[in-house]
């Protein structure tokens, strides 16, 4: 079984989020497949598919304007939240201080954070990939409980280019060795970043890989769909 991971961002509306829930609910497969929808389409899933949401709040409650609270997220049956998107990281100044705070908070609602880790290009490019990641990892996660990791290169995203094979296993291999090292090591890591039918298969089935995190391509069932048929 592997995750199969959408990631709406700030895309859709409730008729989009109908046509390619409806359209899941006659795919059968052993992935788990799982759609982080915008907090507006959270509401109301008589779909099947198990939804998750893109952020949240690392307090429980009280004066904090246009924030949602993991109690909120449970009160709708979200079952796992997206923390430390790249997107969050960059626009909204998450350090990994706060995304461990959110990981927390999530844990505490009985929601499954995905954390989102992954190097700049600038990083990449003065070899500086392995670092980077493990200290996102290591200061990124709870103290406890369970949560996925989502190997996310911040210049892979949205751009139509993924790192080789080689690179994403050796990558995946470091983090699984760093969960290993705080007694981790079941953790699921999946990889996003450019995902398309063409490379799903291939990288999915990579040593230490998974599953997928997928942003442009989850949004219809035309681009989906082939992902989630292609991995096995
Ligand atoms: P992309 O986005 O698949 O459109 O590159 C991935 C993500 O940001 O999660």
């Amino acid at each position: 079984m592997k995750f199969i991971i959408g990631n709406w961002k700030m895309n859709g509306t409730t008729s989009d989020k109908e046509l390619l829930l409806k359209s899941l609910k006659n795919v059968h497969t052993d992935n788990k497949v799982i759609i982080c929808l915008p907090f507006t389409l959270l509401c109301g899933n008589d779909f099947g598919t198990t939804i998750g949401a893109q952020d949240i709040s690392e307090h429980s409650n009280g004066a904090y304007t246009g924030d949602i609270s993991g109690q909120m997220l449970t009160d709708l049956d979200v079952k796992y939240v997206l923390v430390g998107h790249s997107e969050r990281r960059l626009y909204h100044n998450e350090t990994n201080q706060i995304v461990k705070a959110k990981a927390t908070a999530a844990i505490k609602n009985n929601i499954i954070p995905i954390i989102c880790v992954g190097e700049t290009a600038d990083e990449k490019n003065a070899g500086r990939t392995m670092s980077v990641v493990k200290k996102m990892v290591l200061e990124s996660v709870p103290n406890s409980g369970a949560y996925i990791i989502a190997y996310e290169p911040r210049w892979a995203i949205g751009a139509n280019i993924t790192p080789t094979p080689d690179e994403i296993t050796a990558v995946h291999e470091t983090i699984f060795k760093t969960l290993r090292g705080i007694k981790k090591e079941n953790t699921p890591i999946i990889y996003g970043g450019s995902v398309d039918a063409k490379n799903a298969a291939v990288i999915a089935n990579l040593d230490h890989v998974d599953g997928l995190l997928i942003g442009r391509a989850s949004l219809k069932s035309d681009t989906l769909l082939p992902i989630i048929k292609s991995v096995k």
